[in-house]
């Protein structure tokens, strides 16, 4: 296995992220400071700034995130974490951010190369919000949001969006920008009283009451993989309903 694979295995970073560490010298094997081009077999002792480290298996774990939970590992504020949450006994992390009071399906891995992949916008992930705002919609603010708005980081790509009532839409996104939703309906004139994000690369919580989470089953683990290795031409894009 290519040493950066190892450590990402080993939940320290992603591929990308091993690749730096390789470059600063903190990585050694059997002893020896590794390079890029070094490959782990069985048996090599691999370390990190001195630290021994074992690939752990891979974990896979979908969480109905309730409201007033923060999607890191570790909140300088002592709030409750997603990963307090779960309690996994891998070291596994969210994969992207849903804002802490924003509810519905998180994705949490040691994977860290699925990971990377999968918040990588060249894969185009659907997320798939439900989000209820100020003000009743009109068709051209519905409009609006499925051609793209422009925010101060740029304009965002175009996007599914379906009225489901007067103050309520679901919007689907492939982008993940901080706070992206929110920024989007408050550009159009309707600031979010809430937001659920029903679903995630086709991951629902069907069967998850909020807080709950399960592992992800053989075959839901291989379409993610199949969504962050092929880029669908097909999908529509844009179209507000
Ligand atoms: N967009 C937001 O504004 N917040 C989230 O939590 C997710 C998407």
């Amino acid at each position: 296995m290519r040493l950066n694979a190892y450590l990402a295995r080993a939940g320290v970073a992603s591929r990308r992220g091993a690749e730096d560490l390789i470059r600063e010298g903190r990585v050694r094997v059997n002893g020896e400071v590794a390079g890029l081009a070094t490959f782990v077999d069985a048996g090599d002792r691999v370390e990190l700034d001195g630290r021994a480290l074992a690939p752990e298996p891979l974990a896979y774990v979908l969480l109905h995130k309730p409201a007033g939970v923060v999607t890191t590992a570790r909140d300088p504020h002592g709030r409750p974490t997603v990963v307090g949450l779960v309690g996994h006994e891998r070291r596994v992390v969210p994969v992207g951010r849903l804002d802490a009071d924003t509810t519905g399906a998180l994705l949490l891995t040691n994977d860290g190369a699925l990971a990377h992949r999968l918040m990588h916008p060249r894969y185009e992930v659907d997320k798939v919000y439900e989000v209820e705002v100020e003000g009743d919609l009109s068709d051209e603010a519905l409009r609006r949001l499925a051609a793209g708005v422009e925010l101060g980081d740029g304009r965002t790509a175009p996007a599914r969006v379906r009225r489901l009532g007067p103050s309520r839409l679901e919007l689907t996104l492939h982008e993940g920008r901080k706070h992206q939703v929110k920024r989007m309906c408050e550009g159009v004139g309707h600031p979010v009283r809430r937001l659920h994000r029903r679903a995630y690369a086709g991951l629902t919580l069907e069967g998850l009451a909020p807080g709950r989470w399960r592992e992800l089953s053989r075959d839901e683990v291989d379409a993610l993989r199949a969504v962050a290795t092929a880029r669908s031409p097909t999908r529509a894009r844009g179209r507000s309903l």
